[in-house]
């Protein structure tokens, strides 16, 4: 049974790790979000929560899934027995699985945009073109649920064939020939935006803060940006950590994988300013920011539809490794629980999300408006399952960093951590406490009715209370 499987290496597993963190979030979200958020400071938020609450919880995660060896919520059955803690536990795996699953639906509709683009590049059918054009262009394809469901189908479709083919086949051979070739690409290209486009205001703009720039909600989203990009919080990180190698470092491991996708995200970045301030763009687009705003400085660069092909090429391949994971935990979940084969697995997990994804596409269009979710939640489809993504993930990291803090014993942690006793108590003080303090100030945030002083009432609640079921769980440990 899959849950018994390794990968074929020691370092396999971070290679795959990196697929699954290095994705849209570093190529499309950061970029846009540090657009919006006005620069360095932003990024000064988010790397210091990559390091102070992402690397622990993801060593958490981890654990989790090496000790266990199954998928995530077969293998928190199997610790909620082995440490006698309530079975309320194992909704960290359920949650994970919902979260993989409603992420999958509409990861799938933008990586679809990434492969019109791909198209449109490469065919040269934007070279010239000026912003109007551009940007019609842009709305023309949110205006088509027909096109829109294509390439999501394509997307999805291509995702389940790899990890239909298991992890060695598929997952492994997959990752061994994308990943390098990401890398290639994404140095390619910035080198191309430093030829043509203005790196030192690139620079200047991702490097240089000024911390009172920072608006609260922007403090908040790098928080919560920084646990989407390391696909934290779900079960992706823990299915994966199932197949870890016993020999490979759980820190050093987490530390290379946050470091290179740090790195990717700033690269990306950098790259993706010199290109928009060598044309004389705006930053601020939003989630325009690559599929107008780029085109647009590609329109009018030598090579550009080339570049501008092979850069979309680079998205798709990113986001592919990491669609992979967000099958992976529900797929394995299947095949171990209800004994179905690989692909029998892999088509049901895979076919449900596509569904869901037509919710998506048709949210840019003609349920754009006056649905149920608007009368509701006052936002569209797409943007509630987006919403509840942003709720499941913290709250699945938060609900990790306290079961592997509280419950796992010390012999086990140290086994899994190696014996250095300071790194131990650290590594435990930032779970038990730092890593839940600052997520649940994340979670009640991400709920829009939260606001002004009800936050830090609340927040300072979820604290205690968080810590009354600590004790709870120590004692049952
Ligand atoms: N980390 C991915 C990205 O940055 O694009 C997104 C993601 C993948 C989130 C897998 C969660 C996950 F389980």
């Amino acid at each position: 049974m899959s849950g018994h499987n390794v990968w074929t290496h020691k370092g396999t597993f971070l290679l795959a790790a990196v697929g699954s963190a290095v994705g849209l979030g570093n190529l499309w979200r950061f970029p846009y979000l540090t657009g919006e958020n006005g620069g360095g400071a932003f990024i000064l938020i988010y790397a210091l929560t990559i390091f102070a609450v992402g690397i622990p919880i993801f060593i958490a995660e981890t654990m989790l899934g090496r000790t266990s060896r199954q998928s995530p919520i077969m293998g928190m059955r199997h610790l909620t027995k082995t440490h006698k803690t309530s079975r309320a536990w194992e909704s960290i795996g359920w949650l994970g699985a919902a979260a993989a699953f409603l992420i999958l639906s509409f990861y799938s509709v933008i990586a679809g945009w990434a492969l019109h683009y791909t198209w449109l590049m490469l065919t040269g059918s934007l070279v010239g073109a000026d912003a109007t054009t551009i940007s019609a262009g842009f709305d023309a394809l949110l205006a088509s649920p027909g096109l829109m469901t294509l390439y999501h189908t394509l997307f999805i479709a291509f995702s389940a064939l790899i990890v239909g083919l298991g992890i060695h086949k598929g997952i492994e051979s997959g990752l061994r020939i994308m990943m390098p070739a990401l890398f290639a690409i994404l140095i390619v290209v910035l080198i191309y935006g430093v030829i043509n486009g203005d790196v030192g205001a690139a620079a200047n703009f991702l490097f240089t803060f000024n911390i009172a720039d920072l608006s609260l909600e922007g403090w908040l989203q790098a928080v919560g940006q920084s646990f989407f990009t390391l696909s934290l919080g779900m079960g992706a990180i823990m299915a994966y950590g199932a197949y870890m190698s016993s020999e490979a470092s759980l820190t050093r491991t987490a530390i290379a994988v946050a470091f290179v996708d740090t790195a990717i995200a700033m690269v990306a970045g950098l790259a993706i300013f010199s290109l928009v301030f060598g044309a004389g763009l705006e930053t601020d687009q939003g989630p325009g920011l690559m599929f107008v705003t780029l085109p647009l400085a590609f329109a009018d660069m030598p090579f550009g539809a080339l570049v501008g092909g092979v850069f979309f090429i680079l998205v798709l391949g990113a986001a592919i490794s990491s669609s992979i994971s967000l099958i992976e935990p529900v797929a394995a979940f299947l095949v171990e629980r209800f004994d179905m084969t690989r692909p029998q697995a892999v088509t049901i997990m895979v076919v449900a999300a596509w569904a869901m994804g037509l919710l998506t596409v048709v949210s840019f269009n003609v349920w754009a408006e006056g649905t149920i979710f608007h009368a509701l939640f006052e936002r569209s489809a797409f943007e509630f399952i987006e919403l509840l993504t942003n709720i499941f993930m913290p709250l699945g990291g938060l609900m990790i960093a306290l079961f592997a803090g509280w419950a796992l014993t010390q012999s086990e942690v140290m086994k899994e951590l190696g014996t250095n006793i300071t790194w131990f108590k650290t590594w435990r003080l930032l779970v038990r406490f730092v890593g839940p303090a600052a997520v649940s100030f994340v979670f009640l945030r991400t709920i829009p009715q939260v606001e002004g002083y009800v936050v830090p009432t609340l927040g300072a609640l979820l604290i205690v209370g968080v810590f009354a079921l600590s004790q709870r769980l120590r004692k049952s440990a």
